[in-house]
Order: structure tokens, then C-alpha cells, then sequence
């Protein structure tokens, strides 16, 4: 059976909540004020667990060098296909995020939408966290973007697991988690139950579900982690894209890691 992750399609629409030129513009701004100044003009992004690679597109259509590298092949296809339609160079790598080569380094990496979720252990992490500060530049920035901690430990979440979005090939209505899905104590680990119908103008509804494991990382538990692996300084945590809120504002609603390559 063909999960989420091989239905790029179905992904995208069920992710198009996004104002993706409006979370770019975060990025640029944290790369322009937190990158060391030092180090050079600001000329390429890895995007790593990118998906349909959103973000890398828009950032290539801003005249940026970009890499995306996504474990799936179909994403990987996708990102490619996409790219090539709209006329943008970008490079796209099928490999793991836990631990990879690529033959040059960048200015700035960025990992979007909770995909560290997907390493689902300590070690993970720190083989993660070695391989991005192998790929940077010295006073380079690593962006990732988390979902935030009060989703998990708070009544009363922050983001939701139900929603429907209309793009220009038709709709979607999307259940990501929540409901009876339950963390598991020990490991924080959820295994998400997925479901997307999408409803394509012209073409028959379909429905692809999914169980995709999802780890909670708590902020102590990063900022623990990032010590260990060394390498890296936290430059900034911001809790939206879009006012610069700190992590810890009651508005807060995503936990964006801004981390300084040394
Ligand atoms: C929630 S999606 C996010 C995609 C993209 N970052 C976005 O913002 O739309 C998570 C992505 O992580 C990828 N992924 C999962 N485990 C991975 C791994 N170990 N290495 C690289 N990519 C991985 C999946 O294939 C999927 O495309």
C-alpha cells in the first residue's frame, strides 16, 4: 500500500494551508540577520526532508543555488518534475537525512513542517545534527521548524489535526493525527493515523491513509542534543513566521530552531 510520502500529490494539497513566499521571506530575514557576518554573500540552501520541495523551489526562484533532499522517491520525482516545469535549477538528492554526503557545503540548511519528527531516537538526532554541520559553511545557519511543545503539553493545542484546503486542482479534506491517536510515554512516539481525500476537479475522489510515526521532541531535550553533537551555536528560537514571536509567547505556535554553524 502507497503511504503518504509516496502520493506527492495528495501531500501537497493536503499541506497548501501554507503561505510558503511568506515563510521564505522568515527565512532570508533570519539568514540576513543571524548568519555570522563573516562569512561571505548569502548564495546556497540545502533543504533537507524537503518533499514536494516547496520551500527550495521558491528559494531557486529567488536566484538562490538549492539542493532538496528527501528518502522518497516519489518526492524526490515530484521536486524534479516541478522544478523542471517552472524552468528552475535545482539539484535533487534521493538520500537519508540521518546521515549524508553531498560533495559541498551551504549557507544555509533548513528542514520545514515537523520533518525531525522522523528521526525518532537520540541517535538519530545526533548523526543528523553531525551531517548538517558537516554541509555548512563556518557562520552558516541551520533553520529547522518544529511543531511546538504546547501541542503536546498543554489542554489546549496550538495547531490542528483536521483541515480542508483548496488548491487550484481541486480539494482536500486531511486528518493528521489527533483523535485517539496516543503518544507512547517511553519513547514519544505517535503513531499518526493519516487520512487525505482529495477531491480533483475532473477526476475520480480518492482517499490515501496512512500510519506514519511521528516523535516528539521536547525544547530541553533539542537544546541537550545540540550541545552534545557540538558544532553549533542557538543563534535565535522564534515561535511563527511572521512577527519574529519568541518561542516562549503565548501566540506561539511553531518552535523554529535558528542554530549557528561555528
Ligand atoms: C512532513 S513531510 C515535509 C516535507 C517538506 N519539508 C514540506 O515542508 O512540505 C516529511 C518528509 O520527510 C521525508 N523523510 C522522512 N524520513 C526521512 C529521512 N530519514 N531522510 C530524508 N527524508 C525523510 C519524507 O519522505 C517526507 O517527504
Amino acid at each position: 500500500m502507497p503511504g503518504i510520502y509516496d502520493e506527492p500529490e495528495f501531500y501537497e494539497a493536503a499541506c497548501a494551508y501554507r503561505d510558503v513566499p511568506a515563510e521564505v521571506d522568515a527565512l532570508i530575514r533570519w539568514s540576513d540577520k543571524h548568519r555570522d557576518t563573516g562569512a561571505g554573500a548569502f548564495r546556497s540552501v540545502l533543504e533537507l526532508a524537503a518533499g514536494p520541495a516547496e520551500h527550495a523551489r521558491e528559494l531557486a526562484r529567488r536566484g538562490l543555488e538549492v539542493t532538496a533532499l528527501d528518502l522518497s522517491p516519489a518526492m524526490c520525482a515530484r521536486a524534479r518534475d516541478l522544478a523542471a516545469a517552472a524552468g528552475l535549477s535545482l539539484t535533487v538528492v534521493e538520500a537519508d537525512m540521518r546521515d549524508f554526503s553531498i560533495p559541498r557545503r551551504f549557507d544555509l540548511a533548513i528542514t520545514m513542517l515537523n520533518s525531525l519528527c522522523h528521526l525518532l531516537t537520540l541517535d538519530d538526532l545526533l548523526w543528523h545534527l553531525a551531517s548538517v554541520a558537516r554541509h555548512l559553511t563556518g557562520g552558516g545557519l541551520y533553520i529547522a521548524e518544529l511543531a511546538h511543545p504546547a501541542d503536546y503539553f498543554t489542554a489546549e493545542r496550538r495547531t490542528s489535526s483536521e483541515w480542508s484546503t483548496e488548491v487550484g486542482t481541486g480539494t482536500a479534506s486531511v486528518r493528521w493525527g489527533g483523535g485517539t491517536d496516543e503518544i507512547d510515554p517511553i519513547t514519544q512516539i505517535t503513531r499518526e493515523h493519516v487520512s487525505v481525500t482529495y477531491r480533483k476537479r475532473g477526476g475520480p475522489v480518492r482517499t490515501v491513509t496512512d500510519v506514519v510515526p511521528n516523535r516528539f521532541w521536547t525544547a530541553t531535550e533539542l537544546m541537550a542534543a545540540i550541545r552534545l553533537a557540538g558544532g553549533f551555536t542557538v543563534a535565535a528560537r522564534y515561535g511563527d513566521f511572521d512577527n519574529d514571536s519568541p518561542v516562549d509567547a503565548p501566540e506561539a505556535w511553531r518552535m523554529i530552531l535558528v542554530l549557528r554553524r561555528e
